[in-house]
């Protein structure tokens, strides 16, 4: 199915492993996930329920999860990726019998009959050809009731780092390139030095709802801090006012247009599991 368009695939992975860690431990990285939980929490169900993490990387979306006390099953291709979530699982024995780390990519899901009451798959399709394939492979998962969550980069917003960061000529080639035409026009370089590709939330939805899923609001993340760099270290005062602003501008329009990344979620229909 769909090839990876940077070096290598999870192998990539494998290398950049501790540069992600940093990320995920910057201001950056952590307003990111804290609006991506924020907006998980408020979709889940308040009693623990089985949730699949699709390309979980150093794990840090189901660790928190599993410490909201859902069940995790965490899957990744890269062995060093994973190995990273047991040692963080290592550290926090209470949330052992939470999670199941799984070695996998989304193309070969080992879950015939197996299905979750959240699939989630975040900051995985940019480093993927196209959508179609991987959307199938994951919304197939979903139990009656359940959600899909997808964050991607954000097709829509392509050069607005560039541009922000003196980088005008990049700027301007991802602005002007159609999607999918030329070699990979609308193509960059990511933060991790892997090729990264964007979709749009409305092509997401449309793919979602292909598969039997009812398409929720989707919203922009990271609209207006994502042009600094990882050494950002607001004050905690200073944080909390931008996660708020952040979390009120991600779901309006135009703002959350401009978002680097944006996050969709779509539920299937049916009475959720008891
Ligand atoms: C940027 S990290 C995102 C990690 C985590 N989901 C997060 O949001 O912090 C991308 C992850 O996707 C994994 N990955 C790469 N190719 C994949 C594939 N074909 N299927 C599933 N995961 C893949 C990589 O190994 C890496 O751990």
């Amino acid at each position: 199915m769909n090839g990876f368009i940077g070096d290598g695939g999870a192998n990539g992975f494998n290398e950049v492993g501790a540069v992600y860690a940093d990320h995920c431990d910057s201001a950056r990285g952590r307003l990111r996930h804290d609006l991506v939980e924020r907006r998980l929490r408020t979709e889940l169900p308040g009693r623990p329920v089985e949730i699949l993490d699709v390309g979980c990387g150093n794990g840090e979306m189901t660790i928190r999860l599993a410490m909201a006390g859902h069940h995790v099953t965490a899957v990744d291709p890269s062995a060093r990726m994973l190995s990273a979530v047991a040692e963080r699982l290592a550290a926090r024995s209470a949330l052992a019998d939470r999670v199941r780390l799984v070695e996998a990519g989304v193309e070969s899901l080992p879950f015939d009959r197996e299905r979750f009451d959240a699939v989630c798959c975040h900051g995985v399709l940019m480093y993927l050809d196209e959508p179609g394939a991987a959307l199938a492979c994951l919304a197939v998962l979903v139990a009656p009731g359940g959600l899909l969550s997808v964050l991607v980069k954000n097709r829509r917003s392509l050069g607005v780092r560039e541009a922000l960061g003196g980088d005008y000529v990049t700027a301007r080639r991802l602005i002007e390139a159609e999607p999918r035409t030329g070699v990979h026009a609308d193509s960059s370089a990511g933060r991790l030095g892997l090729m990264t590709r964007g979709d749009d939330p409305v092509v997401l939805d449309r793919l979602a709802a292909d598969h039997g899923l009812v398409p929720l609001p989707w919203q922009g993340v990271r609209i207006f801090h994502d042009h600094l760099d990882d050494t950002w270290s607001p004050e905690p005062e200073v944080y909390a006012a931008v996660l708020e602003l952040e979390w009120a501008a991600s779901g309006r329009s135009p703002y959350r247009d401009v978002g680097r990344l944006v996050h969709t979620l779509a539920r299937r229909p049916g009475r959720s599991r008891t």
